[in-house]
């Protein structure tokens, strides 16, 4: 192990930016599968892996959702999520705050009640036997119909407490956050906080979307705020945290190359930047390896590092006391 990723390692860490059904690994996928007669494209393991090449997010999407097909029962969404909170607490996850997709599921006629029953329990088991804290934010997927996603939230009162936040994920050009305005309110008159994908791969004009119509209280990804200067201002001015994906954002062509992902641009603007790992199955990373080929590519100093790991936590929809400890505990390393 080298100093860097030993370092890299050590550090407390929150993910913030994460979809269950991403980390779906094809041998978990090809398992269920066979166990719920799916039928899938894929005769092994490594064809599977060898057909993960995208050219944009549509290309990855269209992979994701079929991968998705394979989970059915209470038991499959269980299985997924405890593999995930394992591996990401042997990576030094002490928080995660993680999306589900409920309607690529209730869309081919698996129950609402079905997928939550097993994450919640899946987090519930995982803070016992590892330590790690999780939140659960259901995302809206936002090239379906607002009447799908106003469906949804109607299921979700039913499992009030074991949901903390709506997202706005899936195809995003063409689908602005305008959209979603009415059901976002109604979200958060019910209590749920509010995150969206904006600027991953539409204009910085998305991004403003998000914070002026759903009210976020963080932006996942945001690349395309660069573009505007006064939206830059306005992020930093109002603290607005920012969650980047470096694995995922090469891999679905939005940088050419890790060393041009902007998180060090981020840090010195000011910006509240967290590193996360968005799909690691699919983008051949989690947490640690995403820290890893950042802190590599742009040579980041090991206070810069600390920094992104603090804003982590900074970032967190976690009570300010744990914030506090292990912001702290970062310091310590
Ligand atoms: N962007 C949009 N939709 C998604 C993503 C993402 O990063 N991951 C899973 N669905
Ligand atoms: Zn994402």
């Amino acid at each position: 192990m080298t100093n860097l990723s030993d370092f890299i390692s050590k550090l407390p860490k929150a993910e913030l930016h994460l979809h269950l059904e991403g980390t779906l690994e094809p041998e978990m996928m090809l398992e269920k599968a066979k166990k719920n007669g799916i039928k899938l494209p894929y005769k092994s393991i490594e064809d599977a892996r060898n057909a993960y090449r995208f050219k944009d997010l549509q290309s990855f999407l269209d992979l994701y959702y079929l991968g998705v097909s394979s989970l059915v029962d209470e038991q499959d969404f269980f299985d997924l999520a405890y593999a995930y909170f394992k591996k990401a607490a042997s990576q030094n996850v002490r928080r995660a705050e993680v999306f589900f997709d409920p309607q690529a599921h209730t869309r081919r006629g698996v129950d609402f009640g079905t997928v939550i029953k097993g994450i919640h329990r899946a987090a519930v088991k995982a803070e016992d036997d590892f330590g790690i804290s999780a939140g659960i934010i259901m995302s809206f997927l936002r090239d379906m119909p607002v009447s799908s996603a106003e469906e949804t939230l109607e299921q979700a009162l039913q499992y009030r407490s074991w949901i903390m936040g709506v997202g706005l994920d899936s195809k995003e050009l063409g689908n602005p956050p305008s959209k979603f305005e009415n059901v976002f309110k109604r979200a958060s008159d019910e209590g749920f906080i509010a995150v969206a994908h904006a600027g991953e791969e539409a204009p910085a004009e998305y991004v403003w979307e998000a914070i002026k119509f759903l009210k976020v209280a963080r932006i996942d990804h945001g690349y395309h705020m660069f573009e505007d200067q006064s939206l830059v201002i306005y992020v930093v001015h109002n603290r607005i945290p920012v969650t980047m994906c470096p694995l995922a954002s090469v891999a679905v062509e939005y940088f050419k190359d890790i060393k041009d992902v902007p998180v060090k641009k981020a840090i010195d603007l000011g910006i509240i930047v967290s590193i996360n790992s968005d799909d690691p199955a699919y983008f051949g990373g989690y947490i640690n390896e995403n820290y890893e080929a950042v802190a590599e590519a742009l040579n980041l100093t090991f206070s810069e590092i600390k920094q992104i790991t603090k804003n982590s936590f900074l970032s967190s929809f976690w009570s300010d006391k744990e914030k506090e400890k292990y912001i702290a505990n970062v310091d310590k390393i």
